[in-house]
């Protein structure tokens, strides 16, 4: 009977630790495993009194919200640096078979070509008229990457190897030109009367996690300090202010109405524009390509992609004080729809793909549903009333979604409907 009693134990032991909940380091995909939770409710302080008038949103909770997101997830940029220049090296009125002139500027963050910088690579429609429009985005592999035109400067910083784009001893070669051109559409988006900025986020800050030696966060060291403190950035917050200094030169471009820009990102990078145009109200509209989770995904499903999976994978992406929430989305201050609504009343277009379920479409959709009642309190639309997920039906209002078919990935599709998004807001202006 003893022996009994203590298998009978001994099993419901192993029961009770596997087979209730998903373990912590298992991926769910399954929707009815989405454990309950309770969002925390953008129009409500912490002290739990009721937002119901713009002038409290802009005053008291919009800079509640941008302190918590700051301090718990994404980290505060520590201070400014004094001395960024910009130096235009090199202007072509001809490029693409005539269709744009291209311009490369460095963006020299200590005034100087010995420190850090980061390389813009524009596109300015040949015809229309000047200030033109525009997408600005950074890429994965360098400028030279998303056209195979032969003018484009290649990158010179640390690249993510990978022998098909021509990249190894993570320097970038010759032949990673156009290597993720699919990807930019640039003779499309021009046409449609847009001018286009891109920039290497190595440029910014490399992506691996090196205690963040390099990139630009020793920059902003006081003295004796070696690394970011807990509330301090990490590289999305880096990667985004890199975005808002383009910004800053884009404001003394004559050819750009830098009132127009639309800020956009794939995946981490995606991550990284809602950020951007959360923390720099400059941006007029923002795109969130596939962002998942620290970005347009609600971390409270743990659903794909969890806050202990990505702050184990890529512990330099975040602050350390999000690794925190390893595991306790709950006691997290934040949720990802208050991203979105720190961005209203600017337009979102947030993209997801029904085979990218590790960036958790749902989670994507529902946070541009709950970030919607910030919107209407601004007095516009959010995400339509009564939008629905469906597969290949793009909604858009406000803040626009779409999930296509396929993977994780930017398509011409996804570009389609971006460009559909930004002509409802940025197009037709004055
Ligand atoms: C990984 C990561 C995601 C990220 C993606 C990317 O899949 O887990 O969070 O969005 O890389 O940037 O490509």
């Amino acid at each position: 009977m003893k022996r009994i009693i203590f298998i009978f134990t001994f099993f419901f032991i192993i029961f009770l630790f596997t087979g209730m909940t998903v373990p912590a380091q298992e991926v769910n995909y399954d929707e009815s495993k989405v454990p309950e939770y309770t969002l925390p409710d953008p129009l409500v302080m912490e002290n739990g009194e009721h937002i119901t008038s713009p002038k409290a949103w802009w005053n008291e909770r919009r800079p509640e919200i941008l302190k918590l997101f700051e301090e718990n997830v994404y980290g505060k940029v520590p201070g400014k640096l004094q001395h960024i220049t910009f130096h235009t090296f090199s202007v072509d009125s001809k490029a693409l078979n005539g269709l744009a002139t291209r311009k490369q500027v460095s963006i020299l963050f200590t005034g100087n070509n010995s420190g850090t910088g980061m390389d813009l690579l524009i596109y300015i429609p040949n015809t229309g008229k000047e200030p033109f429009p525009a997408f600005l985005g950074l890429n994965f592999y360098g400028n030279q990457t998303i056209q195979s035109d032969t003018g484009i400067k290649i990158t010179r910083s640390w690249v993510k190897n990978n022998k098909a784009y021509g990249i190894t001893n993570h320097q970038a070669t010759e032949a990673s030109r156009g290597a993720r051109a699919y990807r930019w559409p640039v003779e499309m988006i021009l046409k449609q009367g847009y001018a286009l900025i891109t920039a290497y986020y190595g440029d910014i800050d490399p992506d691996f996690d090196d205690g963040f030696q390099n990139g630009v966060q020793p920059l902003f060291y006081k003295k004796g300090q070696h690394k970011p403190a807990p509330d301090e950035w990490g590289s999305i917050a880096a990667w985004a202010w890199g975005l808002s200094r383009a910004l800053d030169y884009l404001e003394t471009d004559p050819d750009i109405d830098a009132q127009r820009v639309a800020v956009m990102g794939h995946s981490r990078l995606g991550k990284t524009a809602l950020w951007a145009a959360a923390e720099d109200q400059r941006f007029a509209l923002a795109i969130s390509s596939m962002s998942g989770c620290g970005g347009a995904a609600l971390s409270r499903r743990r659903y794909g992609e969890t806050v202990e999976r990505i702050n184990t994978s890529f512990p330099h992406w975040f602050c350390t004080n999000f690794k925190k929430y390893n595991d306790h989305e709950d006691s997290l201050p934040v949720d990802q729809h208050e991203l979105i609504a720190l961005i209203a009343p600017r337009p979102v277009y947030i993209s997801a793909a029904v085979e990218d379920r590790w960036a958790d479409p749902k989670g994507m959709f529902l946070a541009a549903k709950y970030a919607t009642p910030v919107y209407r309190l601004l007095r516009k639309t959010g995400l339509p009333e009564n939008a629905e997920m469906i597969t290949g039906q793009p909604v858009m209002g406000t803040i626009g979604f779409h999930m296509r078919p396929g993977k994780h990935d930017v398509t011409n599709y996804d570009w389609q409907q971006f460009l559909i998004f930004a002509n409802k807001f940025l197009k037709n202006y004055f």
